[in-house]
C-alpha cells in the first residue's frame, strides 16, 4: 500500500455513494474504490455482531485490493464497527456520525431530528454523541427508509406516505435543524426538504470527506501530482444492484 493505491468505501449499499460523490467532488484527482454489501444490506436493522462480521468480511476484500485508507461511509457501520476496525488496522479509517455537534448550533428553541437507523441511534457510540450534543435532538429511526433508496423510487408515492407519517407529530412543531444521520438519506435530503420547507438539512459528507484529506495528507498519503484519478464501483449483490449504484453516482447533484 502506498499514495498510489486506492481510497476504499464501504456501505451496505447505495448510501456511500453520496459520500463517494462528495470525495469526488473535493478530491477529484484521487481513485477510489467503491463497495456496496447490498448483498447483505440493510445493517441498520441487524445486530451490533451481525455488522461487525460483514464489516470486517467487506474489509477483507478490500484490504485484498490494497486500499490505503477505509471510509466506513456508513453511520451504521461506523457506530458497530469503527472501533474494532481501528484497533485491528494499520491503515487509517475514516468514520462518519451523526451531524449533531453542528445541529446544536441551531438550536433556537425547538426540536433537532436526528433520522437514523435503528443499530446507529441505540448504539454506546450514539449514546455518548448525543449526551454531549444531544440535549435538543430527537431521535426518528427510519427502519425501511434505506430500501426506497435502493429501490431508485423517489417518485414511490410509498415513500411520500412514509415520509408522511415520519413526520406526522412533528409538522406543528418548531423544528430548528434536521440532521440525515443515514447517508442513503442524502439522496432524499430535497424530498425532506419540502416537509420543512425552511429547516436547515444536515448531513455529515463534506465534514468526513475532509477529514478523510487531513489524514491523508497527514500521513504521505494524497496521490502525487501528476497521477490519475479513477474511481472504481463494485457490489457483493447482483448486476442489478450494481446498476443502482453506478445510476445514483451519475446522478446530477
Ligand atoms: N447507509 C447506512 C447508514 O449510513 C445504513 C443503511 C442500512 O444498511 O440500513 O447508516
Amino acid at each position: 500500500m502506498n499514495a498510489l493505491s486506492p481510497i476504499g468505501l464501504i456501505d451496505s449499499g447505495a448510501g456511500g455513494i453520496s459520500v463517494l460523490k462528495e470525495a469526488v467532488r473535493l478530491m477529484p484527482q484521487e481513485r477510489y474504490l467503491f463497495y456496496g454489501d447490498q448483498k447483505n444490506a440493510p445493517y441498520g436493522t441487524k445486530s451490533k455482531e451481525e455488522v461487525l462480521a460483514l464489516v470486517r468480511a467487506a474489509v477483507q476484500y478490500l484490504l485484498s485490493r490494497d486500499i490505503k485508507a477505509l471510509v466506513l461511509a456508513c453511520n451504521t457501520a461506523t457506530a458497530r464497527a469503527a472501533r474494532e476496525l481501528r484497533e485491528e488496522l494499520t491503515i487509517p479509517v475514516i468514520g462518519m456520525e451523526p451531524a449533531l455537534k453542528p445541529a446544536s448550533f441551531l438550536y433556537r428553541g425547538g426540536k433537532i431530528l436526528v433520522l437514523a437507523t435503528p443499530g446507529t441511534l441505540s448504539s454506546e457510540k450514539y449514546g455518548l454523541l448525543s449526551s454531549r450534543w444531544g440535549q435538543h435532538a430527537v431521535s426518528v429511526p427510519c427502519p425501511g427508509l434505506m430500501e426506497f433508496v435502493e429501490e431508485g423510487g423517489f417518485d414511490d408515492p410509498a415513500l411520500l406516505r412514509y415520509l408522511e407519517n415520519l413526520f406526522e407529530p412533528w409538522r406543528q412543531s418548531q423544528v430548528d435543524a434536521i440532521v440525515l444521520g443515514c447517508t442513503h438519506y442524502v439522496f432524499l435530503k430535497s424530498l425532506i426538504q419540502r416537509f420543512f420547507p425552511n429547516t436547515p438539512v444536515l448531513d455529515g459528507n463534506e465534514g468526513t470527506v475532509r477529514q478523510l484529506q487531513r489524514v491523508l495528507d497527514s500521513r504521505d498519503l494524497l496521490l502525487p501530482p501528476g497521477e490519475t484519478g479513477s474511481v472504481t464501483i463494485e457490489s457483493s449483490g447482483t448486476s442489478e444492484h450494481l446498476a443502482v449504484l453506478h445510476r445514483l453516482f451519475e446522478l446530477p447533484g
